[in-house]
Parts: structure tokens; C-alpha cells; sequence
């Protein structure tokens, strides 16, 4: 029940009281992002983890359920039988062919991008149905850094200028402008590298996104840029580097940051606040569920000195934890995040990709609104069972205290959270909140495997640096420089194991929830609705896809958990 109609006022603020010893703040870890006070940051040896050391570090209520940890471990198998049968192939110092890459499956399926590489429609499909598919902008024209012209991009569809494509709404940016002067990271005597890109794209006459250009750096310069017309295998390396970039601004932007950290200030503020007798905490609690402990392995795993950023990722631990933090606070031409971001509609529109006759294919963002229209329903018939009107929104402390402690400098320090004075504002908060806590985090962290576990299609670092001599070089050559960009063959195995480990398992299934987490008989008619909804949406999406030359299943309800729990 509301706050307002509780009669036990004093064990209701009890029991607050202890919640908030509990969930405390910590401004230290990644600043100014606000997390969950936890005690130590260094990766337990395996004996201590076994001891169950992790589960000492968070609040009881935050550990995760037993099945959780029981399968999650058992969807691994196929993982580490592919790993120990293909092990004398990765553990050679270096691969002479891409063939290696490919015979690291075995046990494990061929991830979608394994088969299709290196088509460029294959590439143009990840910026729109890929792990990152946030970054595509609509411009009118190129950027004056990037040295594009009418002459270089030969393909251009139908004739037209690239000032006729930008008037009609079909041409699109990717700028990777973050990635600028990150420090690299380095490993066992292997520099690290990453571009900071401009990629372009137009939408053709048939409707799909074509790349026109890339250019590896931020400074105008026409050596750097590169265009299908290129020589082919120089066009390949030039999307390589676009693709390692994506992958470092992915993991730490989109997908740790974006969705995984942020969350945890949400739920850290709504521990602190809201009762566990608010409709609200027992809406939240199973799209909340694993999070923290989650987050807390995140931090363990890979931003600890020796984690998986070091080992992984072209920025090294120093370097991903910069990006980490751009993603926030904005840097170069990325806007810091604001709350605003997690709502799907705002966010597509803000960067001009709402257009769907300038853009027909955007599966994310088709399918992804889809689902947001059946989660705000749910989520406005659910919150109607308990608030009248806007006065009862307007009259709840404890949804007030929660806004409040998320924007509170010595709180969450959220940007752009006001106090919801009408209903439809709250459900506005609560739909951002749930969508990303599900959809968006399903939209960002499955795909991985399919993107990222064959290395050459999405490397997490490149161990050579950007080819600028390459429109000179031989074929043979450009072969070589491709080897030497990818990652050597252990990391191409942790990135394989990696991935797969982030992708196997899923705890739940959005909108069906645990025996228990519900018992109010309105509340399981609403989710009952709820279901029938999301059946709906799956069958539009199934037979879109059965349209579509490349599937998106991401925003499948069957493929969604509840929660940002792996
Ligand atoms: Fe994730």
C-alpha cells in the first residue's frame, strides 16, 4: 500500500531505517557515478570465492537465487568442452589464417556473424540490429572533419550527391569522437590501438543502410578515409577498426555504464526509500533482481587490475574506466547520459533515426517500441490499481523521497530526474526504468555472441595500428596487416569464452515472474493482460522476421529477462 494509507507509519519508517544502513552510497568508485557502497574491490582467489566471500559484500537481500547460480554454471558446459577440445589451437603464440579463427567451433554454435563476414551488409545490419545499434545519427551532411567527398564515395546509390541524400534524410553518421585520446592498454609486450572513427552510411532505394565511407581518426584527412571503391581487403581492415571501436564504447558505454551501473544507482536509491510494502518496490523487485550481485561480479571481473577490461579490451583497465566515465558525463560530440536516454522514443528521435521512411530498417528501433508501448501499458494499469489521480502521486512521500535521493547531490546525482507530480509522469519514470532493467539490456548484452565471439568480426582491441599506408599495400600485405590487427589467439579464446559466458543463460522471462513476487489478485490480472500482450508482440516480430534479409530476435519477449542479471 501507499505510504499514505499505511497505519503502521512507525515500523514502515523502521524498517527504512535499516535498508538505509545497508544500501550507502559510494561516490569513490567510478566518480561521479553514485553506487552501491561495497566492502573491497579486488577479485577473490578461487578458494575465497568458493567460501562464498562475494556474497559477504552486498546486502543480504541483493544475493541471488540458488537456480540462478546453480544454472548459470551448467549452461557453461559446451562453453568449456569447445574451449579444452580446441585448446592446442589457441594456445599458439599466433594464427596463420583466418581459418583459425573459424575452428574455435566446435562444441559452440557459429555465431551470425561468423558466416556473414565480411559483407558489408552484414556490417551496416550491426548498426541498426547489432550489440550497439545507438549509435546511428541522421546529418545532413559530413561532419567538416571527415574528408568526404562526392567523388570518393563512387557508390553512391542511383546517382545521387551526397548533399541530395543529406536533404532527403537518408544520410547517417556513426562518430566515435569518445574514443579520442584514450590511453591504451598494453599486453604481454603487445600495444593495444583503437580509432576514434567517423563512419558513413546512406539508406538506398531498396531501403537498406549501405556504408559510403570510413575515416580512422577525427582529423580531416583523405589518406585516412576509406570507401567500398577502395581495395577491398583495405576496405576490410578500415571496418575493422570501426568495428573495434564499437566494441570498446559498447561494452563500457552502452552496455556496463548505460545499463548495468546506472540501474544499480536506481535501485540503490529505491532500497534507501522506498518500503517493501510500496506497490512501487514490489513492482521494481523482480526487475532488480540479480542486479546488484551482478554489478558487484562486474566489478570484480572486469575492472579489477588483472580483469577482463586489462586483459580484453583495447584501453586497458585505465583507459575503459575513461570511456566508462565519458559515457556519463559526455565527451567530444556524445552528450552526457541524462535519464531522458532510457526512454526509446526520445532517444531514437533525438537522434534523428524516427523516421521510418528515411530509415525502413532500424529493427531495434521498430521492434524495440513495440515492446515499449506493451511495458507502458503494463506499467500504467499496474500503478492504477493503487493511485487514484495525480494527487496521490503528488501525496506519496516515499516515491517523492525516491526521486528526490536520485537526483540529490549526495545521492544518485542522476541528470534529469524531476519529482513525478502526475500520473503519467510516473509512469514515464517507471516504464524507462523497467525498459531498460529488460529490454534494453537484452537489446545490448545478447547479441555479443553473435557479434563478438568470432574475434575478426568484432575484435576488442586491434594489436597494430591503424593502416594509414594501406591504400599503397599489396593484397598478400593487406593479409598480413589483418592477421597482426587481430587479436592473438588466447585473447581471441577469452573473447570467445567471454562472450559466450555473458550470453548463455537467462534467469526469467519478461513479465513472468517468481511464485511470490506478486500477490495482489488486481496486480496478477494486470500482468495476466501483460502476457497476452507481449504474445502479440512476439508473433509481429516473428513474422518481420521472416520479412527480413538478416533476423533481429533481440527484442523478442521470449528472449528478455526481467532483470540486467547476466
Ligand atoms: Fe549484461
Amino acid at each position: 500500500m501507499l505510504p499514505q494509507n499505511d497505519p503502521d507509519v512507525a515500523g514502515r519508517q523502521a524498517a527504512l531505517e535499516q535498508a538505509r544502513h545497508e544500501y550507502r552510497w559510494d561516490h569513490d568508485f567510478l566518480p561521479p557515478l553514485a553506487m552501491l557502497s561495497e566492502r573491497g574491490t579486488e577479485h577473490p582467489d578461487a578458494v575465497q570465492a568458493v567460501a562464498g566471500w562475494e556474497f559477504g559484500m552486498i546486502p543480504k537481500d541483493a544475493h541471488p537465487p540458488l537456480r540462478y547460480l546453480v544454472d548459470r554454471f551448467l549452461s557453461l558446459r559446451h562453453m568449456k568442452r569447445n574451449m579444452s577440445r580446441t585448446h592446442s589451437l589457441w594456445a599458439r603464440d599466433a594464427f596463420s589464417s583466418l581459418d583459425d579463427y573459424r575452428a574455435m567451433f566446435v562444441e559452440l554454435p557459429q555465431p551470425e556473424f561468423m558466416t556473414r563476414w565480411p559483407e558489408d551488409a552484414a556490417f551496416a545490419f550491426q548498426r541498426v540490429g547489432g550489440a550497439n545499434p545507438v549509435m546511428l545519427q541522421r546529418v545532413e551532411a559530413p561532419p567538416a572533419n571527415f574528408a568526404v567527398s562526392d567523388t570518393l564515395t563512387a557508390q553512391l546509390p542511383d546517382g545521387l550527391s551526397l548533399e541530395a541524400l543529406g536533404r532527403s534524410g537518408r544520410l547517417f553518421l556513426c562518430d566515435y569522437a569518445m574514443l579520442q585520446g584514450v590511453t591504451l592498454g598494453t599486453l604481454a609486450g603487445f600495444q593495444k590501438q583503437l580509432a576514434a572513427p567517423l563512419g558513413l552510411f546512406c539508406v538506398a532505394e531498396s531501403g537498406d543502410l549501405r556504408p559510403l565511407a570510413i575515416q580512422l581518426g577525427q582529423q580531416r584527412d583523405a589518406q585516412a578515409v576509406f570507401t567500398p571503391a577502395s581495395n577491398r581487403k583495405a576496405w576490410l581492415l578500415a571496418k575493422t577498426f570501426l568495428q573495434i571501436a564499437d566494441i570498446n564504447y559498447h561494452e563500457m558505454g552502452t552496455h556496463l555504464l548505460r545499463t548495468h551501473f546506472l540501474l544499480e544507482t536506481f535501485a540503490v536509491a529505491a532500497a534507501r526509500t522506498l518500503s517493501s510494502r510500496h506497490p512501487i518496490a514490489v513492482l521494481l523487485k523482480p526487475h532488480f533482481r540479480i542486479l546488484i550481485f551482478n554489478n558487484f561480479e562486474g566489478r570484480e571481473l572486469l575492472l579489477s587490475p588483472k580483469g577482463l577490461a586489462t586483459r580484453l579490451l583495447a584501453g586497458g583497465l585505465k583507459g575503459s574506466t575513461q570511456i566508462l566515465q565519458r559515457s556519463y558525463t559526455g565527451y567530444a560530440s556524445l552528450p552526457a547520459w541524462s535519464f531522458e536516454d532510457w526512454d526509446l522514443p526520445q532517444a531514437v528521435a533525438a537522434r534523428g533515426t524516427n523516421d521510418t521512411a528515411a530509415l525502413p530498417g532500424y529493427p531495434y528501433r521498430d521492434d524495440g517500441l513495440l515492446v515499449w508501448a506493451a511495458l507502458r501499458g503494463f506499467v500504467s494499469n499496474y500503478l492504477r490499481l493503487y493511485y487514484a489521480g495525480d494527487a496521490d502521486v503528488a501525496a506519496d512521500s516515499e516515491v517523492q523521497a525516491w526521486a528526490a535521493e536520485l537526483a540529490a547531490p549526495s545521492g544518485g546525482r542522476v541528470p534529469g530526474v524531476a519529482a513525478p507530480r502526475t500520473l503519467e509522469a510516473l509512469v514515464t519514470m517507471l516504464t524507462r526504468v523497467v525498459f531498460t532493467c529488460g529490454p534494453q539490456h537484452a537489446a545490448v548484452n545478447f547479441p555479443q555472441y553473435d557479434c563478438a565471439a568470432f574475434a575478426p568480426n568484432m575484435p576488442a582491441a586491434a594489436y597494430a595500428r591503424a593502416p594509414e599506408a594501406a591504400h599503397t599495400l599489396s593484397d598478400a600485405a593487406l593479409d598480413g596487416y589483418l592477421l597482426q590487427v587481430l587479436p592473438p589467439p588466447a585473447q581471441a579464446a577469452l573473447q570467445l569464452e567471454t562472450v559466450t559466458e555473458l550470453t548463455s543463460y537467462r534467469f526469467d522471462r519478461l513479465g513472468y515472474y517468481e511464485d511470490g513476487d506478486f500477490s495482489d489478485p488486481g496486480a496478477l490480472q494486470v500482468i495476466a493482460a501483460f502476457q497476452k500482450c507481449l504474445a502479440d508482440v512476439g508473433a509481429t516480430i516473428g513474422a518481420r522476421n521472416r520479412a527480413r534479409a538478416i533476423p533481429y530476435s533481440w527484442m523478442l519477449p521470449e528472449r528478455i529477462t526481467n532483470s540486467t542479471s547476466i
